[in-house]
């Protein structure tokens, strides 16, 4: 399928087009565009719409974007007498030299630096190398879904040998104490020491949080001192205020003190992420059980969800409440994943997996067996399952959990090849 002007040069002119939006796959990434504004110009209400709700997705957040209809004439004639965007988007469904000299048109109007994407319905080389000469960033061929103008404008800003940028996985419970920080901390655990990813904890819990207890670390500094210094927000103010726990893992720690109050406003988190976003392979949000602008935004905003929850009314009701109205925010995005913990409590009724799996219409990617004694020893050591019981079944739980979240179905040590049968097909799943 031809989607990116780069590779017109292989295209095989028959290609059909999905017009359909495909979630990106998993090793695809894009990272989030930057404040800045989109103007497009569409000659077709199918385009028009893809770039409505390409501005709606959670990668576009930041950005501004206004849609007109009206090609390449409408736009030349708006920025006679107004200043041109960050970007121009302009569909055409002109031949090749027309396109051409109505670029040529728009350059007169057009400010430096303004960048300017084409939706085009000729797929040739040769208007491609045309387009390149005249500056144009990026040539779509028509017709476009939502993730392929998302990508166009997410793709103009970062550079081009910009390593992999990082992925955000939020946590969060279904209930409070049903064991998200815990699940959150052995995930990171894993990512960080047995698939040796650069991981970051971000415990979000500030009055409460438990990151610092669970790997036994009590740093003085922490995500209070971002949070409340936003003019300071650098990568390297941030990287400042992270506490080693191991090689490849660091925590930005919870104050969990109540010497003031933690109100935020929804984007309080917003250019910390960022910062950790550019130089972090993989920020794992601890997020407390509470629903406010700033809670809701992380997880809409994250790439990934976990929802964790314990097998009961209360955890059914809200772990589907959550589902649903992430999968509605988030419709160019994998559903949000959930695990079951604190299964199997002694004399506790408990509602099935099976059950879970009908109401949120996907299995859980985990069952967490209650197991207290374990679970007590880890936290009050602060210490991890895998380093309390090396090779328990739980620990190899957490494993697979980082594994399909982050992606990656091998690990660094032999004995996680063991798991790729039933990692593939958990990845298959989504
Ligand atoms: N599978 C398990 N078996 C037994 N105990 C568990 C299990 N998972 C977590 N726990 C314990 O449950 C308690 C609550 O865990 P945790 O703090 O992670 O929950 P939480 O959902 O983050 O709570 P909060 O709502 O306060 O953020 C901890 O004492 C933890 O050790
Ligand atoms: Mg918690």
């Amino acid at each position: 399928m031809i989607k990116h002007a780069s590779q017109i040069a292989l295209a095989d002119d028959s290609s059909p087009l999905a017009a359909a939006d495909v979630i990106p796959a998993d090793d695809e990434h894009i990272a989030p565009a930057p404040r800045i504004s989109v103007q497009a110009f569409c000659e077709t209400v199918e385009t028009a719409a893809a770039v409505q709700a390409a501005s709606e997705d959670r990668r576009l957040y930041k950005t501004h974007v206004k849609i007109q209809m009206g090609g390449l004439a409408t736009a030349i004639e708006a920025y006679r007498s107004s200043p041109t965007p960050n970007v121009i988007v302009i569909e055409s469904d002109n031949r090749g030299e027309e396109v051409l000299a109505g670029l040529d048109q728009l350059a007169e109007v057009c400010d430096a630096g303004t960048r300017v994407v084409v939706i085009g319905r000729i797929n040739d080389v040769t208007l491609y190398r045309e387009l390149t000469k005249r500056g144009v960033s990026e040539y779509l061929i028509a017709p476009v879904n939502t993730l392929d103008v998302v990508r166009a404008v997410c793709g103009l800003f970062v550079a081009p040998d910009a390593k992999p940028v990082g992925r955000i996985l939020a946590v969060v419970g279904a209930k409070g104490g049903v064991g998200a920080s815990t699940v959150a901390h052995n995930v990171a655990f894993a990512i960080a020491r047995d698939l040796a990813l650069d991981a970051v904890v971000t415990d979000l819990d500030l009055a409460f949080g438990t990151a610092g207890l669970d790997y036994n670390q009590d740093p003085p500094q922490g995500i209070a001192d971002a949070v409340f210094s936003p003019d300071r927000i650098d990568t390297a103010f941030v990287d400042r205020l992270l506490s080693k726990c191991t090689d490849n893992l660091s925590l930005l720690a919870a104050p969990a003190t109540l010497d003031r109050v933690y109100d935020f406003g929804a984007d309080a988190f917003d250019a910390i992420l960022d910062s950790l976003r550019n130089s972090i392979p993989c920020v794992v949000l601890d997020l407390p059980h509470q629903w406010s602008g700033w809670t809701k935004r992380l997880m809409t905003s994250a790439d990934d969800i976990l929802v964790v929850a314990s097998p009961d009314l209360a955890n059914l009701r809200n772990a589907k409440n959550l589902v649903d109205l992430l999968r509605t925010a988030r419709p160019n995005d994998r559903p949000p994943y959930y695990c079951l913990n604190q299964v199997g409590i002694p004399k506790r009724p408990e509602i099935s997996p099976a059950d879970f799996a009908k109401a949120l219409e996907d299995p859980p990617l985990a069952v967490i067996p209650f197991e207290p004694q374990m679970f007590g020893t880890a936290a009050n050591n602060g210490q991890m399952i895998a380093e309390v019981s090396a090779g328990h079944k739980t620990a190899e739980m957490f494993l697979q959990l980082a594994q399909v979240l982050t992606g990656r179905a091998e690990a660094k040590r032999p004995r996680a090849g063991m798991l790729s049968p039933l990692l593939s097909k958990l990845m298959r799943r989504s």
